[in-house]
């Protein structure tokens, strides 16, 4: 197998852009990819000061890699879910790439930011799925860090088979709320909201991968265990096997989708007028926010809990 650009011995084959690339014109490949992908959505600028959600996984590492390397302003934020040992690794892969390149991680812990909560006291005494807390602890922090931090854009390591599972998923169910609000750019609502941006929604897994492999990014393999038997990965295996048949499939989808199916669905859900929430000063469509609901949800069960427990 010989490389499309160069003519030396590939190292990895891409079906889904029937190409096979050596190691040099694979990281260039993916370069462009990532960069093109910000260009052509507007996503941000050199001028722009970047907070990169890290997780400690491939696609978050390889993307600040690139940001990185093509000269973006950028800073890492680690939220520290207090997943067992999962958490404690992710921290360490996250920490240890900043540090390598002399770059600026923001780090937060739920349970040690003040009146936050771990997933496992979210789950357990509120009952909901792990993934349901998390999602809203982690919008939570996210856009506060942002916020505070006086950042422009908000980059997330989302990828295509992260975007071609969440379409399938929300066409499966026709969610038209959630189909207008999928795109790889969303513009604040808010002034204290900052554009969201997700520049790998473009690059598979493989690729992203691949790019961390080839760059000797130490990352963390091991997928969060909540994430067992978690829907998302069914839709993914799905999509797997799609493009396993017809190379490009996930591609077409989440492109496709975008040029003619989003705009039909722009219009699905109303914007709500935001104010503030009373509590924690984000926006909010009521009197508090989703995160500061859900914080004294889960305070009310445990005072409930004690009192029984007395009784
Ligand atoms: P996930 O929701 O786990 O598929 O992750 C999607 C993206 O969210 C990752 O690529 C990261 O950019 C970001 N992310 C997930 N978990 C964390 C975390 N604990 N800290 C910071 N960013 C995260
Ligand atoms: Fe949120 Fe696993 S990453 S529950
Ligand atoms: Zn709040």
């Amino acid at each position: 197998m010989k490389c499309r650009r160069c003519a030396e011995t590939a190292v990895v084959q891409l079906r889904s852009h029937n190409s096979a690339f050596c190691k040099p014109c694979f990281l260039l490949f993916f370069r462009r990819a990532v960069e093109r992908a910000i260009d052509r959505d507007r996503m941000f600028t050199r001028d722009d000061h970047v907070l990169v959600a890290v997780s400690g996984g491939k696609d978050s590492l390889a993307l600040w890699d690139v940001l990185h390397d093509l000269g973006y302003r950028t800073e890492g934020l680690y939220l520290g879910l207090g997943i067992g040992d999962y958490s404690a690794e992710s921290e360490r892969k996250a920490m240890r790439f900043a540090l390598s390149r002399g770059l600026k991680l923001r780090v937060l812990a739920l349970g040690e930011e003040a009146g936050s909560f771990t997933i496992s006291e979210a789950t357990s005494t509120t009952r909901r799925p792990p993934c349901s807390a998390c999602g809203t602890f982690k919008r939570h922090y996210f856009d506060q860090a942002a916020a505070a931090g006086g950042f422009d854009v908000l980059a997330t390591g989302h990828n295509l088979d992260d975007e071609a599972a969440r379409l399938l998923g929300n066409v499966l169910h026709w969610q038209l709320a959630y189909l207008a609000k999928q795109q790889p750019v969303l513009t604040p609502t808010h002034p204290r909201f900052v554009r969201k941006v997700r520049p790998l929604y473009r690059t598979s897994e493989l690729e992203s991968a691949t790019y961390a492999f080839l760059r000797g990014i130490d990352y963390v393999v091991e997928e969060c265990p909540n994430s067992h038997g978690a829907t998302q990965l069914v839709y993914k295996d799905l999509m797997n096997r799609l493009e396993q048949r017809m190379p490009g499939s996930k591609l077409m989808f989440v492109t496709d989708f975008l040029k003619h199916g989003h705009p039909l669905f722009a219009d699905a859900t109303a914007h709500p007028d935001l104010g503030e929430c009373a509590t924690c000063g984000m926006p909010a469509a009521g009197e508090r926010c989703g995160y500061c609901r859900l914080v004294s949800e889960i305070e009310r069960r445990r005072a409930q809990a004690v009192t029984y427990s007395r009784a």
